[in-house]
């Protein structure tokens, strides 16, 4: 295991993550039927799980697979790996990420979802690294900005490594 230094801590994470799970109840308020909470698999298992348990209304979960991403540059090419288990036309729906990178991934997924005539989309994002941004796109619900390093942990991979790690880590370069 390579020397990891901590970036934003437990704590931090789930400090932040009560405070978006509040808000989102708030916006949504006005809704009376279910939120559709839409995790991308894998990279935001974690942040969906913790962020829908702060979340005292009703929701369903379905998940929707993406693959963007190899080694530690992106390719720009997505694919969906596993789709929606059912129709969101007519739903609202919320989008749960990992990290906001390039924008390509969350602009692909977006354009894609519209196609499927949901009531509204909404797009919530653990993280953001606004120095590497090739496309801006909207996040309405953000945890954290973060410089341009490559993290890991709480649901980040590197080569499938690392996700659970309870915090998000940077890995220390070896001089
Ligand atoms: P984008 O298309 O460049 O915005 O990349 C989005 C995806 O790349 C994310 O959902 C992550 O899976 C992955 N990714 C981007 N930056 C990092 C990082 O620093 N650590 C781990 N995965 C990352």
């Amino acid at each position: 295991m390579p020397q990891i230094d901590t970036l934003i801590s437990a704590e931090q994470l789930a400090e932040r993550i009560a405070e978006l799970g509040k808000q989102i109840v708030e916006d949504y308020a006005h809704l009376e039927e279910e939120l559709v909470i839409v995790p991308v698999l894998k990279g935001s298992f974690l942040f969906a799980a913790d962020l829908v348990r702060q979340m005292d209304r009703d929701v369903s979960v379905d998940f929707l697979g993406l693959r963007s991403y190899e080694g530690t540059s992106s390719t720009g090419v997505v694919q969906i790996t596993s789709d929606l288990s059912k129709s969101i036309a007519g739903k609202h729906v919320l989008v749960v990420e990992d990290i906001v990178d390039t924008g390509l991934t969350m602009q692909y997924l977006l354009e894609n979802l519209e196609t499927r005539q949901p009531a509204s989309v909404k797009v919530a994002s653990l993280l953001h690294k606004p120095a590497r941004t090739k496309v801006e796109v909207p996040i309405d619900y953000l945890g954290f900005t973060i410089e341009d390093v490559f993290v890991i942990g709480y649901g980040l991979d590197y080569d499938q490594l690392y996700r659970n790690l309870p915090y998000i880590g940077v890995v220390r370069q070896e001089d």
